[in-house]
């Protein structure tokens, strides 16, 4: 398998991705929070980047079947049910539910990479499980969402996990960054360590996720893995 990763949302576009297999990384937190509802079982999650856009999609429910999540700068849209919190995605808020979700980076690296053939979401949450999906995959586009058109090293250390876990089943050729990613994956040390000096996980700290934070860097928890459909939702994969 050939693997190649991008490093922020900004740096990936439609034309890009086209015909491209690619998984989308938002560890903190917002693929842990689509991996999340939709295990919960939400029927579908869907990304949208503005929170006008977000209002308008929410319209085209029936107010009882959808609701409006999502942050900037890591707290609650104004109007909007739910921030992005994993925890406020449980099976009693989301079952049976539409999710309109709007974030700052992961919903952007989403609708950048929807020209691709096949897009998935990971997080170290569904990290084993989406490599048992991905691994008879030619060629893979792993792109991380980074923060605010940053480099972001909980996204990193994800795309190393899924380069490292996916040599359990076959021959891996990666890109430089590929290369740097495997090898921090494979230092010692468990996530929350590696990441002691992330930007965005301190940030998310500072105003209060810690329990966000532990959550998010649960390895192998859920055995489910999220695609965008041709109607631009997201749902749980049933090959
Ligand atoms: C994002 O998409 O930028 C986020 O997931 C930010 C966050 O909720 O911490």
């Amino acid at each position: 398998m050939k693997i190649k990763v991008v490093s922020t949302a900004q740096e990936i576009n439609a034309t890009m991705t086209h015909g491209q297999t690619v998984v989308v990384v938002d560890v903190l937190r917002a693929t842990s929070v689509i991996v999340t509802a939709l295990a919960n079982g939400a029927v579908a999650v869907w990304p949208v980047l503005s929170v006008e856009e977000a209002f308008a999609k929410h319209k085209t429910f029936p107010p009882s079947n959808a609701l409006l999540g999502g942050e900037r700068g890591g707290v609650i849209i104004p109007g909007f049910h739910h921030g992005n919190s994993p925890f406020s995605y449980s099976r009693e808020t989301v079952f049976g539910k539409n999710i309109v979700l709007s974030t700052t980076n992961g919903t952007r690296a989403i609708r950048n990479s929807n020209g691709a053939d096949g897009l998935f979401l990971l997080a170290m949450l569904n990290l084993p499980y989406a490599a048992t999906k991905l691994k008879e995959i030619e060629n893979l586009m792993i792109v991380c969402s980074g923060t605010n058109n940053r480099f972001s090293a909980d996204d990193a250390l994800c795309a190393g996990m899924l380069i490292v876990e996916l040599e359990k089943y076959t021959q891996i050729e990666t890109d430089d960054l590929g290369l740097v990613l495997r090898n921090f994956a494979l230092q010692a040390g468990s996530p929350a360590e590696k990441l002691s000096s992330c930007y965005h996980l301190n940030y998310l700290k500072s105003i209060g996720y810690q329990n966000d934070i532990n959550y998010c860097l649960q390895i192998g928890t859920h055995n489910i893995l999220p695609r965008l459909q041709t109607d631009g939702s997201v749902m749980i994969w049933k090959d």
